[in-house]
């Protein structure tokens, strides 16, 4: 049965995640890593990796995909575009978790749905995207309360306010009409003046090894709400990675959302 698993070309694979997500697919029941990809100049390549030692990290991404069935993408937002291009010219799906993205980079992904199965998401956690639905819940029954959004996260990350952050400002921004575009404020210092109304706060922490806390506050005359959530290890992404994958296998080209995957409800043991 093991022999039959679906193979996975992992991108990013020498990381946290990629490490993180590589030891799970050792003993998934339906998909293995077939391709360790990590960048050219990397110490990594043709090592061998800790918890797939018959694979060494390659940078060879053209031959990842030839040989596996499915992508899995977390490594960095500069070589995006260029790897949903392999995908698509192979016509494979991809899971996609790297953040900061540029609004410009999600588009492009989001059109790439017309040729493959693809899925972006910045928080693979079931906790998170239901985080998301409850925020916007809130932001519209308490309209007048001001919302505001604190993220913490290790000290190595790359990208701040992190996709999550930005991905439940977002959540509130359109429960009132909106946009984070319009609305979000990234940075107070100084003479910052009166809160302007309708704003939304988004903050960012850095430190320790925190693998990413979220609060949404919602701040009222008098009471406030705050909706948290914590990760308490890295593990949680990378189960929501490795079934996302799962789910995209034998879909239609489209794209998709952790939300998609979640409510589908399949593969729910991951
Ligand atoms: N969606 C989610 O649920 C979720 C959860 C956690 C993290 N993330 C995001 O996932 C991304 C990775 O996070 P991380 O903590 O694992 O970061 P990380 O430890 O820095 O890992 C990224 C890895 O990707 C490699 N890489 C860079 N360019 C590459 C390329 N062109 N091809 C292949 N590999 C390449 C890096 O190699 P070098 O070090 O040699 O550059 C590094 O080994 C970040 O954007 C993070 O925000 C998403």
């Amino acid at each position: 049965m093991m022999g039959e698993r679906r193979k996975v070309a992992l991108l990013g694979a020498g990381g946290r995640m990629g490490q993180e997500i590589a030891a799970l697919l050792h003993s998934d029941p339906l998909l293995s890593l077939g391709a360790a990809i990590e960048s050219v100049d990397s110490r990594l390549i043709g090592l061998p990796v800790s918890s797939a030692p018959e694979l060494l990290y390659d940078s060879d991404l053209g031959r990842g995909i030839l040989h596996c069935d499915v992508g899995i993408d977390f490594s960095s937002p500069d070589s995006l575009r260029r790897s949903v291009e392999g995908f698509v010219q192979a016509g494979k799906p991809l899971v996609i978790g790297t953040t900061g993205l540029t609004l410009a980079d999600r588009d492009f992904v989001r059109e790439m749905g017309a040729h493959i199965p693809i899925l972006w998401s910045p928080n693979m956690s079931l906790g998170v995207n239901l985080l998301a639905i409850l925020a916007g819940q809130a932001a519209r029954a308490l309209e007048e309360f001001d919302a505001e959004i604190l993220e913490i996260h290790h000290r190595n990350k790359k990208d701040a306010p992190s996709g999550t952050a930005l991905f439940l400002g977002e959540a509130v921004a359109s429960a009132r009409n909106g946009t984070l575009s319009q609305s979000g404020v990234f940075v107070r210092h100084g003479l910052t003046g009166e809160r302007e109304e309708g704003s939304i706060g988004v903050m960012a922490l850095r430190g320790g090894d925190v693998p990413g806390d979220h609060t949404v506050f919602f701040l009222g005359a008098g009471e406030r709400l705050e909706l948290t959530h914590r990760a308490e290890s890295r593990e949680v992404f990378a189960r929501g990675a490795i079934r996302a994958a799962a789910f995209l296998l034998g879909r239609p080209t489209g794209f998709y959302t952790m939300a998609d995957v979640l409510l589908s409800g399949e593969d729910k043991g991951r």
